[in-house]
């Protein structure tokens, strides 16, 4: 009798678990991060996130009016340290007070629910030449302690690492290690998270494999198998990111630290900017992660759930290029928080699009194009190249989705570019003379010339006047 309640409870309690469990993405989250000329109003992205159950996201600094959007809302929070401020805080004292005005200040009744410190942003990375080699631990432990001392010792502070922080001898998962001129830092910084119970923070890129390796196997790069396996010792690997975990399961295997907690840190495909980054092989990538992710299934060395952090949320069009032009263009979303492509963030293989951003303010619909009658065209190949260095051509070049327009489209495309991100200001759309404004739409087939985002600085301008001195004299007038 008991026995046979206690069975119905059970399957209750699992149907609950499951029709809630429908929309809940524990194990995803999201990268937020916010170079761009035009960012979207904190709110509109916080919006956005709900309305696509992503609870949980990473970002680049501990910008307030980003943490204030996301109060009240459970969303759980990873703030990051730049890697500019690491030498500041190998001080206790400034370590001390950064916690303070950007984590403690925030965890009120009600306020921000944060989880994780990073520590910089891939501080060991090999092409910063050791800048922040000497910083990076020290202002970890900082952190940590600061936290603790706090009385916030449940959130923890770790360090967001490139894969190019291990390595393998051979092409075997199994002989990983870490690179040899960061191994001793390494076993300092995978020694205190173990101590502090913080995990590995790692981010894998497939996508650069592929892109910085014309011999790459293409398939290898995503999860629908179709490639060669590697098969090192009892296990099997049909895909680079499961290869790449391992090598780190490996290094931390072999140096003790075998099951140190991993969360991958930054993982996606970019859409622009490069043959291989398009739409569709975004969607590829994504169809094929979600769907490992959603299946718990793991890595052969390490089978179970796993963490992950989406790269990235929305495009970034002032990041730098030195890395490749698709740098701009990893959102999941456009820069207005509008969808690119269908994806399923529960893995089931639904092809629906996701939420977009609600209630965007664009500008004016104008654009700016190249004046074909313009009598000095001399000084075309100069003003298209100022347009350019100043604003964002990421999508002209080979194999990018604007590479197909005419020599004219090209000109109109870089004015245009400059145009928006100078708010559309009339000066703005100059070029001695070589272009002028239009309220033609001139986007074409597969090639969007957008218009901006309002700007925070244009949204404080617009509110009236008049408003705010009647708000003003309201307000003496109730303290009389
Ligand atoms: C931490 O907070 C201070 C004060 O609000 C702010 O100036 C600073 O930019 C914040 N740090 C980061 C990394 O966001
Ligand atoms: C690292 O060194 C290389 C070669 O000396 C140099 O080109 C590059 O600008 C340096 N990078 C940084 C971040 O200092
Ligand atoms: C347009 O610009 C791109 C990038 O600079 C270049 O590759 C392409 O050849 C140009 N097209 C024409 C028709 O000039
Ligand atoms: C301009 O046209 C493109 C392509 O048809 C479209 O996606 C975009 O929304 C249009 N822009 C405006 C402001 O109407």
């Amino acid at each position: 009798m008991a026995r046979a309640m206690v069975l119905w409870l059970w399957t209750f309690i699992m149907l609950v678990a499951m029709v809630n469990g429908a929309d809940q993405k524990d194990n995803i989250g999201v990268n937020w991060g916010n170079i761009a000329s035009h960012p979207l109003p904190p709110s509109n992205v916080v919006g956005m996130l709900k309305d696509n159950g992503l609870n949980k996201v990473k970002l680049f600094d501990a910008d307030s009016s980003t943490l204030n959007a996301l109060a009240g809302t459970g969303i759980e929070v990873m703030v990051a340290i730049p890697n500019d401020m690491l030498s500041r805080m190998n001080k206790y004292k400034h370590a001390k007070e950064w916690v303070k005005k950007n984590v403690t200040k925030h965890l009120y009744d009600g306020g921000v629910n944060i989880r994780y410190v990073a520590v910089g942003n891939e501080p060991l990375l090999t092409s910063y030449n050791d800048s922040f080699k000497q910083t990076t631990f020290p202002a970890l432990q900082n952190i940590m302690k600061a936290l603790e001392e706090s009385g916030h010792g449940d959130i923890k502070a770790s360090v967001p690492l490139n894969a190019d922080v291990y390595e393998s001898s051979s092409t075997m998962p199994s002989s990983g290690d870490f690179r040899g001129d960061v191994k001793d830092l390494m076993l300092d910084i995978v020694g205190f998270l173990k101590e502090k119970g913080a995990p590995f923070i790692v981010n894998i890129y497939p996508f650069l494999s592929l892109y910085q390796n014309p011999n790459f196997p293409e398939d290898f790069a995503f999860f629908d198998g179709g490639a060669k396996t590697i098969n090192d010792n009892s296990h099997t690997y049909s895909n680079v990111f499961d290869a790449n975990f391992d090598t780190l399961v490996s290094a931390l295997k072999k140096n003790g630290y075998g099951d140190l907690k991993i969360v991958v840190g930054e993982i996606g495909w970019p859409t622009d900017g490069h043959i291989k980054a398009t739409t569709k092989l975004a969607k590829k990538f994504y169809d094929g992660l979600l769907k490992k992710l959603a299946s718990n299934k793991g890595t052969p060395m390490r089978p179970g759930p796993m963490e992950a952090y989406l790269f990235g949320l929305l495009d970034e069009n002032m990041k730098s290029i030195d890395p490749g032009d698709f740098e701009r263009h990893w959102g999941i979303f456009r820069y207005d928080g509008q969808p690119k492509f269908p994806m399923d963030l529960n893995g089931k293989g639904n092809d629906k699009m996701p939420i977009g951003a609600k209630g965007v303010q664009y500008m004016e619909s104008k654009w700016c194009v190249f004046n074909t009658d313009a009598k000095n065209q001399d000084k075309i190949v100069g003003s298209v190249e100022y347009a350019c260095s100043r604003s964002d051509c990421t999508s002209l070049g080979y194999g990018s989705s604007c590479n197909d327009l005419d020599a004219n489209g090209n000109i109109s495309y870089a004015f245009n570019m400059y145009f928006q991100m100078n708010d559309q200001s009339v000066e703005a759309c100059q070029f001695d003379g070589l272009a002028t404004i239009t309220s033609t739409n001139a986007s074409q087939q597969g090639c969007l010339f957008p218009i901006e985002v309002v700007s925070a600085a244009i949204r404080i301008s617009m509110v009236p006047t008049e408003a705010v001195l009647l708000v003003f004299t309201l307000m003496l007038f109730l303290l009389l």
